[in-house]
């Protein structure tokens, strides 16, 4: 017996040694972590369960027969995070560059399967060279293979990636497809096809960190949503992350107990909307003076500033967060930010997630540039979005709702639950001047008229008054009672339900 269980050991240090020191020395050298070292700072300690790691792929051409690695390339199993169970599985680039073979995939498949019956969140820890290219279509195949669970998994159970390392080519629609991709700045990169195939087809000369990086990612293309600056704290912040999040769509938002009292009045918020409708104040001032603890955990804070998201609680419960920003843009919707908060207002809605909503906001975007590229389309996905949306929906406007947009913003014509305004509130067709010069145009030359009439439309219009005589807006309220106020509407929708009528699935415009 006492053999047997040497032998075990033995096996098991082998596959705990993946691709050797060497390899080991070489990844450290970069700054990265190990597969392990990584499972090790982002699970609870002594909570990991691995599976399969004496999987190894079955690939007998160029060599392969007799370069056999435990765990073929993936460590992957189940642990918890602050007492939550997440399934995780974390390519080990000493492996065989952290490469897909079909045995490398099963392993993902299987955990990806579990998740799916218990209802707990899988979370990939991505560094790897793409497919393996000894194995061919049967490479190919089992990247399918998870793509096919990333498309049923998606809205049952959160999917979360880290980038830590390459990830190129096809490979990366695993991850576009999960609901979060979190990256690790200079040592990780995401894209289709890399700089040398660029350079043959377009002719432009672009580094790896510059097509893909986590700088590019998160400033320009919105594909990730949170870059961080080592392996080590983009773990502890997924970690943070993983305790806002339900495990499944069964399960409603997670419950924090805190100490911040419910009826904290800010007395500063009175006078946070400057006189100056056309001055811009900061947005996330006020999301962090409501939310339990000012912990705000904002998501893409550095792609589409013009409107923000993210998740915090309220009484110790998730609720999601979309916002414009007048400082940004004047807070106007353009594509960016509507396609940002479109996905966001739909993670929220599949995982039973209350949104609340802060308006500021002036219309969409003017422009060639937005209509050539489809604005139409894009502001539809957020229209779209939150009137599909089921779960608690809390909306506070606390200066400009105008046109459209005033309708986006989950109003109450959209199912909105609860929509209060604060006095500085101007719920209007558009602002005063620019609705005088349309409807007196004759009057354009006479600034004197302009003027009085701007005026007539400005104390008509830009007040919550009309909206709230028409029962648009619930209430208007005073700003320093923000959070008691927010806080009761949502504590009365806790049990909320409402259906959507039966159908395969909607046709959102794409
Ligand atoms: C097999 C691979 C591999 C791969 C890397 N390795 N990628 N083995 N299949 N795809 C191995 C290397 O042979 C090497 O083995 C070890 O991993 C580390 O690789 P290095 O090149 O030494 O590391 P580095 O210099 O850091 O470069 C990393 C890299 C590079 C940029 C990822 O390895 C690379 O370009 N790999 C090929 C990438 C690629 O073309 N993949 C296929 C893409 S197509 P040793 O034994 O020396 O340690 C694809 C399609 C997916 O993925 C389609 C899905 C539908």
């Amino acid at each position: 017996m006492s053999d047997i269980i040497r032998q075990l050991e033995v096996k098991r240090e082998a596959a705990r040694q993946g691709g050797g020191q060497r390899r080991i020395d070489s990844q450290h050298a970069k700054g990265k972590l190990t597969a392990r070292e990584r499972i090790d700072v982002f699970l609870d300690e002594g909570s990991f369960e691995e599976w399969d790691m004496f999987v190894e792929h079955d690939i007998n051409d160029f060599g392969m027969a007799d370069q056999k690695i435990p765990g073929d390339g993936v460590v992957t199993g189940h642990g918890t995070v602050n007492g939550k169970l997440v399934f995780v599985f974390s390519q080990d680039f000493t492996v065989f560059g952290g490469s897909l073979s079909a045995a490398h995939a099963r392993k993902i498949c299987k955990v990806m399967d579990q998740a799916m019956k218990v209802g707990a969140p899988v979370i990939g820890l991505n560094d790897s060279g793409g497919a393996r290219i000894q194995e061919g279509v049967a490479s190919l195949a089992g990247y399918a293979d998870v793509f096919q669970r990333n498309v049923l998994a998606s809205g049952v159970i959160p999917q979360v990636s880290l980038i830590m390392g390459p990830c190129a080519g096809g490979a990366v629609y695993s991850p576009a497809m999960t609901d979060f991709i979190f990256m690790v700045k200079d040592s990780s990169y995401m894209f289709v096809t890399g700089p040398d195939v660029v350079k043959t087809v377009t002719h432009e000369e672009v580094s790896q960190e510059e097509l893909g990086g986590a700088a590019t990612h998160t400033t320009k293309s919105g594909v990730a949503d949170l870059a961080f600056e080592n392996d080590v704290e983009a773990l502890l912040e997924l970690r943070r992350f993983i305790d806002l999040i339900p495990s499944s769509n069964r399960e409603k938002p997670p419950v924090l107990p805190t100490e911040d009292p419910v009826d904290r009045a800010e007395q500063s918020l009175d006078t946070l909307v400057p006189a100056n409708p056309n001055k811009p104040y900061d947005m996330k001032e006020l999301i962090e003076k409501v939310v339990d603890e000012g912990d705000f955990f904002e998501l893409q804070p550095d792609y589409a500033g013009n409107i923000v998201i993210g998740l915090a609680r309220m009484e110790g419960s998730t609720v999601g967060i979309v916002a414009n920003q007048p400082m940004v843009l004047a807070g106007c919707l353009d594509i960016a930010s509507s396609r940002k908060a479109a996905r966001f207002v739909r993670f929220c809605d599949c995982f039973n997630i209350p949104i609340l909503t802060f308006v500021d906001v002036p219309g969409f975007l003017p422009g060639t540039s937005q209509e050539y590229g489809g604005i139409i389309k894009h502001g539809a996905k957020l229209l779209f979005a939150y009137a599909e949306a089921t779960v608690p929906k809390v909306t506070l406007i606390t200066r400009k709702a105008y046109g459209g947009a005033y309708d986006v913003m989950s109003s109450k014509h959209l199912r909105g639950d609860v929509n209060y305004a604060w006095p500085s509130a101007e719920i209007a067709v558009m602002g005063s001047k620019g609705a005088v010069e349309i409807i007196f145009r004759a009057d354009i030359g006479d600034p004197d008229k302009i003027a009085q009439r701007t005026e007539e439309y400005q104390s008509k219009f830009a007040n919550p008054f009309v909206a709230g005589s028409l029962g648009f807006i619930d209430d208007v309220i005073l700003p320093r009672n923000t959070r008691r106020r927010l806080c009761r509407a949502l504590r009365m929708l806790r049990n909320k339900q409402l259906e959507n009528p039966w159908k395969k699935h909607d046709n959102i415009p794409l």
